[in-house]
């Protein structure tokens, strides 16, 4: 952030206000710009630790009335300025956006959801922008959370003492009930896609959030380094094998995996390795990111994934009870759902919500890559993931 030695700024105390006009120019595009704080229905669980057997309630939210995701295209080109209206007030406003809202971001609103802070059921998503200086103190919380990363370098994500830096198709994970603080101390702006399974948290009230870290200093806003550089990869990086030595319980994360970071070369690579096989007639070639400690997926919630789709491919219809968010990382395609068609390119974003039949299109001479997060390990843990594909004109079962 500008040193107040530089002079006057252009913007006096009304940072907020500017964010809220900006806001209503915006709302046509389904984003929201962040302009308050998070409000965690429930009080930190583990710190919070007086006993209230009054029985506080906190002050929670709950939906009104039924409604249904839609699909829904986020063009890159389209929404990637007001990313860079706001980080023109986080550097020049006396109060930055990250001071009042937490974060310097737009999450993204499905245009059937009234307006919530969701993509899809169980899962939102935001797209934020760090200027150099910017931090978000350390802190923990129930929901998992993920962050895709656009910027071709810059920025970092500890967590549990672990710095990752963050470079273009990395997947940077902050489990439930990890330290983690995010910030760039480089010199040009960094922007991330974050992804989050808060909906579902917030739907069963168990949101809570902690910013007292334990550090040194008490309530430290960010954490020291405590790994080296690629720690992760360095217990978990060789597929197939796995270090026997020691627990892979990271934080207080529950059923979540010890990789913190998953690098963008190492997805690139592995798909391109694997470019000359059949590929799934529904997907093409995919992979997902896993928990290497059990082979499941990284959150209880939520599964990752990338997929290639190679120039010339048309994938089968297919639809299934989960929902899926897709990135474009690379290369350009088309997505048809539920009879519309979504033209997407690099960072564009989209939303199949689920029971949706779906075909992904590359008529292109190059290769498209799409990072993909659904909400289907959830669906399989309570007995209602299906999916369903055509062949032959019919429709079949796929998978159990
Ligand atoms: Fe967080």
């Amino acid at each position: 952030m500008d040193d107040a030695s530089e002079g006057p700024r252009q913007l006096s105390t009304d940072a907020r206000a500017v964010m809220e006009a900006l806001n209503a120019d915006a709302a046509h595009l389904s984003i929201w710009l962040r302009t308050q704080a998070n409000a965690p229905a429930q009080r930190p669980w583990f710190h919070d630790t007086g006993l209230d057997a009054a029985g506080h309630i906190a002050p929670g939210r709950v939906g009104a009335g039924q409604m249904k995701a839609v699909p829904h295209h986020w063009k890159w080109r389209e929404i990637y300025p007001y990313l860079e209206k706001i980080g023109r007030i986080a550097s020049e406003a006396d109060v930055p956006p990250v001071e009042f809202a937490d974060r310097q971001q737009f999450l993204l609103t499905n245009p059937g959801l009234g307006g919530r802070l969701q993509v899809a059921a169980a899962i939102r998503c935001a797209v934020s922008i760090y200027n150099p200086g910017d931090l978000a103190r350390a802190h923990l919380h129930s929901p998992n959370a993920s962050r895709t990363i656009l910027s071709a370098n810059g920025g970092y994500t500890n967590v549990e003492g672990e710095r990752c830096e963050a470079a273009r198709g990395d997947l940077i994970l902050t489990p439930n009930g990890t330290w983690h603080d995010h910030g760039n101390d480089g010199t040009t702006p960094v922007v991330w896609i974050d992804t989050l399974d808060w909906p579902l948290m917030e739907f069963l009230d168990i949101i809570w959030l902690d910013e007292e870290f334990p550090g040194k200093t008490g309530n430290a806003r960010v954490q020291a380094t405590q790994k080296p550089p690629g720690y992760s990869q360095s217990l978990y990086g060789r597929g197939g094998l796995r270090p026997s030595f020691m627990s892979h319980q990271r934080g207080i994360g529950l059923n979540v995996g010890p990789v913190f970071q998953y690098r963008g070369v190492d997805v690139r690579a592995a798909l391109a390795a694997m470019r000359g096989e059949t590929g799934d007639p529904y997907e093409g070639i995919t992979l997902d990111f896993v928990n290497p400690a059990t082979g499941g997926p990284v959150f209880p919630t939520l599964n990752y994934g990338a997929q290639l789709i190679r120039a010339g491919e048309e994938t089968a219809l297919k639809r299934e009870t989960s929902s899926i968010v897709c990135v474009c990382m690379e290369g350009c395609g088309q997505t048809e759902v539920a009879g519309r068609v979504f033209d997407w390119e690099e960072n564009d974003i989209f939303v199949v919500p689920n029971f949706l039949w779906r075909r992904h299109v590359n008529r292109g001479a190059k290769d498209a890559v799409l990072y993909t997060m659904t909400d289907a390990p959830l669906l399989e843990k309570i007995g209602q993931y299906r999916a369903q594909g055509t062949s032959g004109g019919k429709v079949v079962t796929i998978g159990p």
